[in-house]
């Protein structure tokens, strides 16, 4: 089905978001490299650009046809989009050094059609949300300034009669409540489109699909216990029956407590016949040991599943014709592992490292939810009348509790700051594009507001976090990281106070109102009390932006009782940082 909208990847996180939401307005979209040829947009009803890392300065950063721009075709430019249009039409493009990374205010300081037509049904000061080093301070000739914040004389601009517009904030965001509008009327207004989207609609489809591509072989799979992979798995059921689909579900060891028994359940209940539990427990825990580099671990974990599938697949002789690969990718998989052309490492799948891509390129793999978005696999589930426990579930990252469980060859003491804590442990950030290691600043007294706590990660660009400290065995000043490794004894910790944080904000119903929950392991404490525990709530849409939940203080507290009875906690941390700058993850 030909795209409606097609947005163009300028290199952003939030590009699928921008599709997705499109999506969710009821209009197809599809994202595209940057550079498609104009020619090749001339069925798209519209055309957005997307946000990126780069600067238009930058050689090499990527650029679109110039050619779309005069082609009559609405163009949205959303960030970068919008300074690249600039750049293009010869208006102006500032140079930033440190960029606006949150929310700003935004003035509708506009008048005219352009204005009327992106802005209509809204009024008075907005909040947005900005995320970007350069921005444009001059449009280009033609072009309506049509709002400001104060620190961006061109949040929007357009050219109702090019038909061309500009954002320099994110519409495509939750942050940026007044966004879903100025899509919708891009997209309906603007361009014209019609609404011909409903993924619930497509199950028939899919199954179709999923015949066609298996043809006579029969379908092996790796599931997680995930919606995704669930999803996928259950739709091949239906498609071809129990007896043509197998599914072996690895246990790495990094797994939550309970989780190989919950899976085993819920695919017998779905009527798998074929299921299979690998226990490969002691392969990823040596092949880990004495590794602390985040990334290193991503990389080890990524290639182990590669060896453990590599196995089974050859000695069940998957690998003949008889056999190929269902995998649960989604759509945005495959922008987050720097898939498309010009994004930057955002996170490491272990979905798609070299050998998984080998089979992809032999054309073996069937991903019948590839171009599918989260929310979009849950309506499907629920067409499918999967369990709301599994729907529900909270997304869990692959490599599992090793990417929760920090390691560090090193001992340090935090150091004290005017602000408060240092805390020399790497954790993980998102700054416009780019992941950086850095520290965390540990503060005594929460911040009323979330303004403050990003007044604070501005002010400090040393650290990636700023965390409460809820609770230590003893004064923070007195505590110490000290080398720690991924063990089975730290792992089976981190289950523990997992479990239970997991179980207490279940009965409490807080689970229902965040999206995801990480706990992480930071080896911070004593020599008898060595590890702290991080408390990471947070709300999001899909995971690219999100917003630190504050946790309530009766369930706090009790938490906090719970976590240090545990044998080796010296102390609880809440996380308070949005991502961006901090990434939900820790590492
Ligand atoms: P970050 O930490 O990048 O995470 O803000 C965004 C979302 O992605 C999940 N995540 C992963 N999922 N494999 C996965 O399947 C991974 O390697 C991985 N890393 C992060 C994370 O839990 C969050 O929901």
């Amino acid at each position: 089905m030909p795209p409606q909208i097609t947005v163009l990847d300028a290199g952003g996180q939030y590009c699928h978001l921008i599709a997705r939401k499109i999506r969710e307005l009821g209009v197809y979209a599809e994202v595209a490299a940057s550079e498609t040829p104009a020619a090749a947009l001339s069925g798209s009803k519209g055309v957005i650009i997307s946000g990126g890392p780069s600067s238009v300065y930058d050689p090499g950063s990527p650029t679109i046809d110039p050619a779309l721009l005069s082609s009559g075709t609405p163009v949205l430019g959303i960030c970068y989009g919008e300074q690249l249009m600039a750049h293009l039409l010869r208006g102006s493009v500032q140079k930033g050094d440190r960029g606006e990374y949150g929310a700003a205010q935004l003035d509708l300081t506009g008048s005219g059609t352009a204005f009327d037509h992106l802005f209509r049904g809204i009024s008075g000061r907005q909040q947005v949300w900005m995320s970007h080093r350069d921005l444009v301070a001059q449009p280009p000739e033609g072009f309506d300034i049509l709002a400001t914040t104060p620190t961006c004389p061109v949040a929007a601009m357009g050219s109702a009669t090019d038909r061309l517009y500009g954002v320099q904030f994110h519409p495509e965001v939750a942050h940026t409540p007044c966004g879903k509008t100025i899509l919708a009327n891009f997209v309906f207004d603007i361009c014209g489109s019609i609404k011909d989207w409903d993924p619930a609609g497509q199950v028939l489809a899919i199954e179709e699909h999923i015949r066609r591509t298996a043809a006579a072989r029969n379908v092996f799979f790796f599931v997680s216990g995930g919606v995704d992979s669930t999803v996928a798995y259950t739709l091949c059921l239906r498609a071809l029956g129990p007896d043509r689909v197998h599914g072996t579900y690895v246990d790495t060891g990094m797994m939550r407590e309970g989780e190989t028994e919950f899976v085993r359940r819920h695919f017998e209940a779905l009527g798998a016949r074929a299921f299979f539990v690998e226990d490969a427990r002691n392969l990823f825990l040596s092949a880990l040991s004495g590794i602390t580099e985040p990334e290193a671990k991503r990389h080890v974990i990524g290639e182990k599943f590669v060896e453990v599938q590599q196995r089974i697949l050859e000695s069940e002789h998957y690998l003949d014709q008889h056999w190929i690969l269902g995998q649960g990718t989604i759509y945005p998989d495959t922008i987050e592992s720097g898939g498309s052309a010009k994004a930057d490492l955002i996170k490491t799948h272990h979905n798609r490292v070299a050998g998984i891509q080998k089979l992809i390129d032999e054309g073996r793999i069937l991903e019948p939810l590839s171009s599918f978005y989260k929310d979009e696999v849950r309506a499907i589930g629920r067409e499918l009348g999967l369990a709301p426990e599994l729907l529900d579930r909270h997304p869990f990252p692959g490599p599992g509790l090793a990417i929760r469980c920090l390691c560090t060859d090193d001992a340090m003491n935090p150091q004290r700051v005017d602000e408060g804590w240092i805390l020399p442990v790497r954790s993980v950030g998102v700054q416009g594009d780019s992941r950086t290691y850095r520290p965390v600043l540990a503060i005594e007294s929460v911040p009323d507001s979330d303004d403050q706590v990003a007044e604070l990660t501005n002010r400090r660009p040393d650290v990636n976090r700023i965390v409460a400290i809820a609770h230590t065995c003893q004064p923070i000043g007195n505590l110490k990281v000290m080398p720690a490794h991924l063990t089975a004894e730290r792992l089976d910790r981190l289950r523990r106070v997992d479990a239970i944080v997991r179980g207490m904000s279940h009965h409490s119903g807080f689970d229902q109102t965040v999206w995801q929950f990480p706990v992480v392991l930071l080896p911070l404490g004593t020599p008898q009390l060595p590890d702290s525990v991080v408390l990471r709530p947070i709300d999001s849409v899909d995971g690219m932006t999100a917003r630190a939940v504050r946790l309530p203080p009766d369930l706090l507290s009790r938490l906090v009782h719970e976590l240090m009875e545990v044998e080796g906690i010296a102390g609880v941390f809440c996380d308070l940082t949005n991502k961006p700058p901090a990434t939900i993850e820790w590492e």
